[in-house]
C-alpha cells in the first residue's frame, strides 16, 4: 500500500524555548546562555496552529518544549482548545514547576499524560546530566503531585555512558512512585554538539544492550512497562522476543507520521533536525509536510538496510544518530549490526482468543473513539492518543459505516482481500471490540504487545526474507 500521508497523524508542538533547565545532552541547540531571548507561542498564534491542525485533521499534539509549563497560560489554552476539537493530547514536562493546582486546572481541560524526564535514581548523577543541583528531588515531587491527581505519568531516561549503570535502581524507583512505563531512550547527540564521542554523552553497541538487558530484568522484577521513544536497530537487539518491548516504533519521521512545530513556527520532522521546511504560519501544515518528503520516500534508508526483512518496522534505525555519528542521514546507525544479526524473529501476540472469537463468528463494533482520516487512497485510522495505522480504502469505510450506524458486524460481513485476517488484525489493534460485554472485558487492555506495530509491516517482512 502507498503509505506517504498528506499531512502528519502527530505533531510535536514546542510551545516555549524557555526551559528552567540546561541538560548536557538536550537537542534543543537553540538554548545557548548568550543566546536571543527564548521565544514563546502567543494566544493569537496557537490559535491560527490549531485551527491548522483541524483543518489537516491531525489526531494527537504533544506539547513540548523548552518546558511548557514555562508558558502555563499558553499551555492551559492549547489544551482546552485541542480537546474541544477531539486532538488527543500528552505533555512532555520536567515536572519541577509544578503544583498541584496546576495539575487539576490542566485534567479538567484534558490532561491526561504527562511523558517526564528522569535519567538516573542517583542524584549525583540526575543532577549533573540535567545541570542542577537538587533537580532530582523536584523532579520527584512532581511526579508523586501528578499522579496523586490522577494523571497518568511516563518516565523517559536519556541513556548514555553516564547513566547506563543505574537503569535497574531508576526502574524499581519508577515503580515504587506508580510511574505507567518507563523508556530506555538511547541518547542521540545534538548536531551541535561536536565533542560528543569524547564525553558521556556517547552510548556504543556493547553498552546498548547491556542497559536493555538491565531493562527486561527490571520488567520482570518490577512488573513495570517499558520501551524506548527513540528505536535501537533491531539488528542490535537480536533476539526479537526477548527485547519484543523495543521492537516496533521505527522512526516516526521516516514513517512520515509526524512534524515537529518550534514556537518559532519552524518545521522539522525530526525534533533534532536544525534545518526548518519552512515557516508554518507562512506555508502551512501540508506544504511544510509535502517538503519533507525525503524523510518520507526512503532516502535516508541506510543501503544494507534496503535488503532486509524488518526495514518496515525498523526504518535503518535512527537517522538523526547517523547525522550525528557519521555526519551523514543516510550512513548506518551508530547501533547498527547488519541483519544476519537478527536470531529470533519478532511474533505478534494474537491471543487465541482473538483469533476464536473471529472464527467463531462473534459480533464485532467500531467504538465511537475510533478516528478516521482519509488519504490519497486509503485510510488512516487512529486507536488513541498518536497510535495510528493505515488500513485499506474499502476496509475504511466499511469501518465508517458501521461507527454511524452503530451496528455490529462478523467475519461474514468483513470486507478486503482476506477478511478474517482484516479482523483479527482489527481486534488485535483495538479498532474493533467484541459487542458482548464479558468478551469485551476479557480483551479490555489484553492486546498491549506490538501495538505500535501495523501488522501488515511484519507480514511484508515475512515476505522479504
Ligand atoms: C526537549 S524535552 C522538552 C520537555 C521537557 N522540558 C522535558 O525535559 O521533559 C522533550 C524530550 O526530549 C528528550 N530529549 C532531550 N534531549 C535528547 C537527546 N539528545 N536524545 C534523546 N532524547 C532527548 C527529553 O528527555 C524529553 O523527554
Ligand atoms: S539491517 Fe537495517 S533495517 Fe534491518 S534491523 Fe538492522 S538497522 Fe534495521
Ligand atoms: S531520526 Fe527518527 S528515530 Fe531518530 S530521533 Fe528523529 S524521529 Fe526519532
Amino acid at each position: 500500500m502507498n503509505r506517504i500521508l498528506e499531512a502528519p497523524v502527530m505533531i510535536n508542538l514546542e510551545i516555549t524555548e524557555a526551559c528552567n533547565l540546561t541538560c548536557r545532552h538536550c537537542y534543543n541547540f537553540w538554548r545557548q546562555d548568550d543566546g536571543p531571548k527564548p521565544v514563546g507561542l502567543t494566544e493569537e498564534r496557537i490559535s491560527t496552529l490549531i485551527d491548522m491542525m483541524v483543518e489537516a485533521k491531525v489526531f494527537h499534539v504533544v506539547l513540548s518544549g523548552g518546558e511548557p509549563f514555562a508558558n502555563y497560560k499558553i499551555l492551559k489554552y492549547a489544551l482546552g482548545r485541542l480537546t474541544a476539537e477531539g486532538i488527543s493530547t500528552s505533555v512532555n514536562s520536567n515536572l519541577m514547576p509544578i503544583t498541584a493546582a496546576k495539575i487539576r486546572e490542566l485534567k479538567a481541560l484534558g490532561l491526561d499524560h504527562v511523558l517526564t524526564s528522569l535519567n538516573s535514581a542517583k542524584a549525583e548523577v540526575n543532577d549533573y546530566m540535567v545541570n542542577r543541583e537538587g533537580a532530582l528531588q523536584e523532579i520527584i515531587k512532581g511526579i508523586k503531585t501528578t499522579i496523586a491527581e490522577g494523571v497518568r505519568v511516563s518516565v523517559n531516561m536519556i541513556i548514555s555512558d553516564a547513566n547506563r549503570d543505574d537503569i535497574y535502581e531508576t526502574a524499581r524507583l519508577c515503580a515504587e512512585l506508580g510511574v505507567q512505563k518507563l523508556f530506555a531512550t538511547r541518547l542521540v547527540p545534538s548536531i551541535r554538539d561536536l565533542v560528543f564521542s569524547e564525553t558521556d554523552r556517547k552510548l556504543g553497541q556493547e553498552a546498548a544492550l547491556a542497559a536493555l538487558d538491565e531493562m527486561v530484568r527490571a520488567r520482570d522484577d518490577f512488573g513495570l512497562a517499558i520501551g524506548t521513544l527513540i528505536s535501537y536497530p533491531l539488528c542490535l537487539l537480536g533476539d526479537l522476543e526477548k527485547y519484543k518491548d523495543f521492537v516496533g516504533r521505527g522512526c516516526p519521521a521516516q514513517r512520515g507520521n509526524r512534524m515537529v512545530i518550534n514556537a518559532t513556527g519552524a518545521t522539522h520532522a525530526c525534533t533534532h533536525e536544525e534545518a526548518s521546511y519552512g515557516d508554518v504560519f507562512e506555508i502551512g501544515i501540508k506544504q511544510a509536510f509535502r517538503k519533507m518528503a525525503a524523510w518520507h520516500n526512503g532516502t535516508y534508508l541506510f543501503e544494507d538496510c534496503k535488503q532486509c526483512r524488518y526495514v518496515n518496522v525498523c526504518n535503518s534505525g535512527c537517522a538523526s544518530a547517523s547525522q550525528a555519528y557519521f555526519a551523514d542521514r543516510k550512513a548506518k546507525d551508530p547501533l547498527f549490526k547488519g541483519f544476519e544479526a537478527i536470531t529470533t524473529d519478532f511474533k505478534l501476540e494474537i491471543p487465541p482468543e482473538v483469533a476464536a472469537a473471529v472464527t467463531g463468528g462473534e459480533n464485532f463494533v467500531v467504538p465511537p473513539s475510533i478516528r478516521f482520516r482519509e488519504e490519497n487512497g486509503f485510510y488512516s485510522l487512529n486507536v488513541r492518543w498518536a497510535n495510528t495505522f493505515s488500513v485499506y480504502h474499502e476496509v475504511g469505510r466499511f469501518l465508517i459505516d458501521q461507527q454511524k450506524q452503530g451496528t455490529a458486524f462478523n467475519v461474514s460481513q468483513m470486507v478486503g482481500e482476506d477478511p478474517r485476517q482484516n479482523l483479527v488484525n482489527l481486534v488485535y489493534k483495538e479498532a474493533v471490540v467484541p459487542e458482548k460485554a464479558q468478551l469485551k472485558a476479557l480483551f479490555a487492555g489484553g492486546v498491549k504487545l506490538g501495538c505500535s506495530i501495523d501488522p501488515d509491516d511484519l507480514v511484508a517482512a515475512g515476505e522479504g526474507s
